[in-house]
């Protein structure tokens, strides 16, 4: 076991959790993703899509990077795993979004993809709006965890199946405030 973590309770030893991506790796991808999502969309307005709450603390950061184009921002919500570390494979639906998307261009920025099951549903969900086109922006890829195929246009970080925290992403709603991304290091 390599999670010092009792399910269905809040508890985590602190002194187990270790960097896997740090604040400066994290800064200088962001930079590179929002220079080629600058490059694909000058000129032009982009309406991204942030899911909270995790999604939200990259996508403000990476909207802060992108400069050839106008950049609308919009938040949905979305659950998808309750408090617990393995999807239930239930989406629900809690947030909608609050711009037009129709004939606009739309990424929607997310802190992780795991299952996929998230942004295959947000992706059927925001088709249906007629966006003239459609990307999607992940920090993090646990691509060998995927269970709904999902094609990524940006991806920061392919990673291996490790649960992760900090720059948004939570266990128990806790440690989405490290300005670094954290995973929890085996009991010896
Ligand atoms: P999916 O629907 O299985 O792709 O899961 C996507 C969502 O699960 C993300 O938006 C995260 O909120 C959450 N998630 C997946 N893996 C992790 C993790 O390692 N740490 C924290 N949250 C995670
Ligand atoms: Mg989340």
């Amino acid at each position: 076991m390599y999670l010092f973590i009792c399910l269905g309770s809040e508890v985590m030893n602190k002194e187990n959790i270790k960097v896997l991506i740090s604040k400066e790796e994290l800064h200088e991808r962001i930079k590179i993703l929002a220079q080629q999502i600058s490059n694909d969309y000058k000129g032009r307005d982009l309406v991204i899509i942030s899911i909270l709450k995790g999604g939200a603390y990259f996508a403000i950061d990476l909207s802060k990077e992108i400069t050839e184009c106008d950049v609308i921002m919009d938040f949905m919500k979305v659950s998808s795993y309750g408090n617990a570390m393995v999807s239930s494979g239930d989406v629900k639906f809690i947030l909608d979004l609050s711009v037009d998307i129709k004939d606009r261009d739309v990424l929607i920025v997310e802190d992780i993809i795991d299952s996929g099951r998230t942004l295959a549903f947000l992706s059927e969900y925001l088709k249906k709006k007629e966006p003239s086109s459609l990307k999607i922006c992940t920090l993090l890829d646990k691509k060998e965890r995927r269970e709904i195929d999902v094609s990524v246009d940006y991806c920061g970080f392919l990673i291996e199946d490790k649960f992760v925290l900090g720059y948004g992403l939570d266990y128990f709603d806790k440690f989405r405030n490290l300005d670094y991304i954290a995973y929890v290091e085996e009991e010896k």
